[in-house]
């Protein structure tokens, strides 16, 4: 390749709007076909994928032979002309001129994934390579869309980012699945399973608020719905209550599908998800409480009982014949977590709700209305053995100016494995990790 005779490096995702000029591209070798006087070397350079055609009578001998034998993801750098192929994946092929190889990996240590099929311990031992496979890279560019029109949902309706900590004194979601870490001077923390007292701290400061980022939890959960690390966003907001928050996690949920739809068409492809089901998801969704949950599931043969919590069979039982979330709110006392407020007619319920999505997705949502009152809220944490002192400054915020108000977290893994139509939540997260997965 000739270094003084500079040809424009461009993206795969922007080849149609070059068709016809001689570029450059810069990837990795992503498959390849040849016969005898033809091969076709598939590149890739993380915005997408080309095929390109390289003849032998065209090339100079060195250049033909190398591309020819040119090893599985060996990284490269080719130019030629583009030209429109319908035929072809993505619908343009690049003519090669010439090639300069950056790094060949060598025949005799192959790269591990083949197109052969491989079993899930091997790939996720494999995960930072397995990255570069085409569904991989379409389910973390679904994560990537969903985070972008997250924020951009909370930023065009007033509300202000507010990240809360990490490192944290006490439990929110309940104490039992809390991970330990020992800070300096032996103090005792934990990693934060929600942002959510912070937020209502930052929501009496700021009115609108929400919080984005990894929280953390110690479930000895091995389901293919739940990561001991995943990412939530948690808008909180003052004088508001659970009809609020149910109004704003139905627009959120409709505006980020929409989002997903739009721009991220190739990606929902590549991944086979049926999309006519995710265009079916439209406000208003369904609505029913706790009480009416429970009779649906036990007409559908059900063991719950009154005062349980929903397992995953029963969330998807629950959704099995609908085509878009249910929000399912006032659900017993004793099963949420400490500071939810309690309803006014019927102190034994909570005045929160879950978002469960269709297709067997489960809870992607959960939230509701805090406690307000000092005493009430003092009283709770008694019940729930949770020691006061480390939540003082909690209790301030309802010593000094006092409002109703609520919010909820919605977990990024769950949203985007629902979107991808993915089977299990580890494919949503570049690194997941899970009760027996770490590494790498
Ligand atoms: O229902 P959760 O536990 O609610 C809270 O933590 C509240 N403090 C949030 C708030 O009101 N600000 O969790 C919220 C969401 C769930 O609906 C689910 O989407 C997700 O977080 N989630 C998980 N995702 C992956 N793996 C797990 N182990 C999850 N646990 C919860
Ligand atoms: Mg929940």
């Amino acid at each position: 390749m000739n270094p003084e005779n500079p040809v424009l490096r461009i993206a795969i995702s922007d080849v149609g709007r070059h068709v016809g000029e001689s570029v450059e591209i810069a990837g990795w070798l992503y498959n390849l076909r040849r016969g005898g006087k033809i091969c076709f070397p598939q590149v890739r350079d993380g915005s997408g994928v080309i095929q390109c055609v390289a003849v032998k009578s065209n090339l100079p001998e060195e250049t033909f032979e190398t591309l020819k034998d040119l090893t599985q993801e060996s990284s490269l750098i080719v130019r030629g002309k583009l030209r429109a192929e319908p035929r072809a994946h993505g619908g343009y092929e690049l003519d090669v001129e010439s090639a300069q190889i950056v790094q060949r990996v060598p025949e005799d240590m192959p790269y591990p994934i083949t197109p052969k099929e491989h079993g899930i311990d091997f790939l996720m031992d494999h995960r930072h390579l397995w990255l570069r496979s085409r569904r991989q890279h379409a389910a973390l560019r679904v994560r990537h869309e969903v985070i972008k029109a997250i924020r951009e949902y909370f930023d065009s309706n007033g509300f202000i980012l507010v990240d809360t900590p990490i490192f944290t004194p006490a439990a929110c979601e309940g104490t039992s699945t809390l991970f330990e870490v020992n800070y300096f001077d032996e103090e005792k923390l934990y990693l934060t399973q929600s942002g959510q007292l912070y937020g209502e701290a930052t929501a009496m400061a700021f009115g609108k608020v929400y919080n984005f980022g990894p929280v953390f939890r110690a479930e000895r959960s091995k389901t293919r719905r739940h990561l001991t690390e995943f990412w939530m966003v948690e808008p909180e907001m003052a004088y508001a209550d659970l009809e609020d928050i149910k109004r704003v996690g139905e627009e959120l949920i409709v505006a980020v599908i929409g989002r997903v739809l739009e721009n991220r068409k190739e990606e929902l492809k590549d991944l086979e998800r049926d999309v006519s089901k995710l265009e079916a998801v439209r406000a208003p969704f369904h609505r029913m409480s706790y009480d009416e949950a429970v009779v649906k599931l036990q007409a559908k043969g059900s063991e719950i009982q009154w005062g349980t919590d929903f397992g995953n069979t029963d969330e998807t039982l629950l959704t099995d014949d609908l085509d878009r979330p249910v929000m399912v709110d006032r659900y017993p006392s004793r099963v949420k977590a400490f500071y939810f407020q309690p309803a006014a007619d019927r102190p034994e319920v909570a005045m929160g709700v879950d978002f469960i999505a269709p297709e067997g997705y489960g809870e992607v949502i959960g939230g509701g209305q805090r406690i307000h009152d000092m005493d009430l809220l003092l009283r709770r944490l008694k019940e729930h053995n949770l020691p006061t002192e480390a939540f003082d400054w909690y209790l301030d915020l309802r010593r000094y100016g006092s409002v109703p108000h609520a919010g909820f977290g919605m977990g990024v893994e769950r949203f985007v494995a629902w979107m991808c139509g993915l089977e299990h939540i580890r494919e949503t997260i570049a690194f997941p990790r899970m009760l027996y997965r770490t590494r790498p």
